[in-house]
């Protein structure tokens, strides 16, 4: 290998940073990437709604048709089920966001351990995925309709095992 041959590969590396560098600022400069401060639009049905009046008038029986229907293809749903393209959700309600064991779960559940899987945060989650845990690998809209998701929640109640998991969870914490 000679040293023209070489300084010929040098160059053309030089050369396509350096380009790529100038594309980035040019780049940068046109186009502004501040956020505007309010939504240029809001969807209807997907702001936070409070959903424990909605509880009491939701249906688990029609709540079963949605998951079967909605979730089924990326859930299983008995506790004992093997993992699918999503976590079980069997056991679900009521326990730490994030923390069956059998699943890896994305960055952005792992960072929510913290809280719980409370009917709040269903629905929330429900409602818009994305915006609950950003980066979020669960590619599903949302869901805008508040007493559907209800019917989902209450669904999701009778697939908890009893004593409910969030319990035995807190008991094998160090
Ligand atoms: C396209 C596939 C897909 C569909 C449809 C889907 N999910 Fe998911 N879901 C996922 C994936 C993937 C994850 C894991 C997300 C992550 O790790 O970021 C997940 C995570 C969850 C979690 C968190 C579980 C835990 O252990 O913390 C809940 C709750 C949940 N989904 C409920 C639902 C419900 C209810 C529906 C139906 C209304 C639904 N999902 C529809 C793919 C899906």
């Amino acid at each position: 290998m000679d040293s023209t041959f070489l300084n010929k590969v040098a160059a053309a590396i030089l050369l396509s940073v350096g380009s790529a560098w100038l594309a980035s600022v040019v780049g940068g400069g046109v186009v502004p990437t501040i956020m505007p401060a309010k939504p240029a639009m809001s969807v209807p049905g997907l702001e936070r709604v409070a959903i424990q009046p909605y509880m009491a008038h939701a249906d688990a029986a029609r709540g079963a048709v949605l998951v079967q229907a909605i979730c089924g293809s990326c859930h299983a749903l008995q506790p004992q089920a093997r993992q699918s393209v999503g976590p079980v959700l069997g056991g679900v309600a009521g326990r730490p966001i994030g923390s069956d064991p059998q699943y890896a779960y994305s960055p952005a559940l792992v960072a929510l351990r913290a809280q719980v899987w409370s009917d709040q945060n269903l629905s929330d989650w429900l409602t818009a995925p994305a915006r609950f845990a950003p980066g979020t690998r669960m590619s599903l809209m949302g869901l805008p309709n508040v007493a559907q998701r209800a019917d989902i929640i209450a669904y999701l109640h009778t697939l908890n095992p009893s004593p409910p998991p969030s319990q035995s969870l807190e008991k094998s914490k160090p």
